[in-house]
């Protein structure tokens, strides 16, 4: 457990903020994928942290997570200010694998998940591709920031108030085209069922080793408690058994995932 303090928490748009956490520590073994349990002070629910996925670290030591307000514990993260201090437990979870040098990285991204892949832009040496997707151009995140790090940006909303009109996976047949002949890598995380849905489609168009970050409600955050698990194929007479998100994952590959008929 380590103190982060707070170096700025401010609103990026709407109902999403970004917190930068001075926490040297936690930044030096940060991966793609990994996360921080958060016990947010100020909340009243002293018990239950919240887990967030780290966005960015940088050298001079600062953590960075955005978030959506959606309940208690998010709004009294949002009231907090510079040099106010939160427990973190971190980094935790098993973090997306390292593209290789000539493979080129495909992130799929639905709302925070745009965040919690962007270190992945660090640790690819090509250029990769960011399909974003959300029900509306509120919920698209991060695109300017994929731009500036050469990244090829696509957009897809519900609602076509930007980009495509339909689903992140509906991206899916003009990435196959415009990069035919390239070594692609797939990398996941927003909704469960976005995430449910790559599950059936990647395997079945050639890449069964695509990577999927399963959001799921979580307790502890450290294997010790089951609040988190999801069904992952097993060699046994069910098919499946029960797989904790926080210490198995968040990052599962897709052909792991077990999906109910
Ligand atoms: C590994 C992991 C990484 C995450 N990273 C981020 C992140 O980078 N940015 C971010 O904004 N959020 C992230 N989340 C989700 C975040 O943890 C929840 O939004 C937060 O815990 C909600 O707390 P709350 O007290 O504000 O809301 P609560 O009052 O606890 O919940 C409010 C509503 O949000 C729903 N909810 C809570 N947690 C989740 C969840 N995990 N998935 C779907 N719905 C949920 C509840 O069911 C409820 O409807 C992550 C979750 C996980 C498991
Ligand atoms: S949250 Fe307790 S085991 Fe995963």
């Amino acid at each position: 457990m380590r103190q982060g303090t707070i170096i700025n928490n401010v609103r990026l748009k709407d109902d999403y903020y970004k917190v930068d956490f001075f926490a040297p520590e936690i930044c030096a073994s940060a991966r793609p994928g990994s996360f921080v349990h958060v016990r947010i002070s100020g909340c009243g629910d002293h018990i239950l942290r919240r887990p967030f996925s780290i966005c960015n670290v940088n050298e001079s030591g600062e953590l960075t997570v955005i978030y959506k307000v959606v309940g208690a514990g998010t709004e009294a993260l949002s009231r907090l200010k510079s040099g106010d201090e939160c427990d973190l437990l971190g980094p935790l979870g098993k973090p997306f694998s390292r593209p290789l040098d000539d493979e080129v990285p495909v992130l799929l991204g639905g709302g925070y998940g745009s965040a919690a892949m962007f270190m992945l832009t660090k640790e690819s040496k090509t250029p990769g591709v960011a399909l974003l997707g959300a029900r509306n151009s509120k919920d698209i995140l991060l695109s300017a920031e994929y731009r500036a790090a050469g990244f090829d940006v696509r957009i897809s909303t519900d609602d076509g108030s930007d980009g495509l009109k339909g689903r992140v996976t509906d991206l899916l047949p003009g990435v196959l085209k415009d990069y035919a002949g390239r070594k692609l890598h797939f990398y996941a995380c927003g909704p469960m069922p976005m995430l449910l849905a790559l599950a059936g489609l990647l395997p079945d168009l050639g890449y069964p080793e695509s990577e999927l970050s399963l959001d799921h409600l979580m307790c502890c955050g450290v294997g010790a408690c089951f609040a988190c698990v999801v069904k992952i194929k097993a060699d046994n007479a069910d098919g499946f058994r029960y797989a904790r998100t926080c210490s198995e994952g968040p990052v599962f590959r897709a052909d792991q995932v077990y999906l109910e008929k």
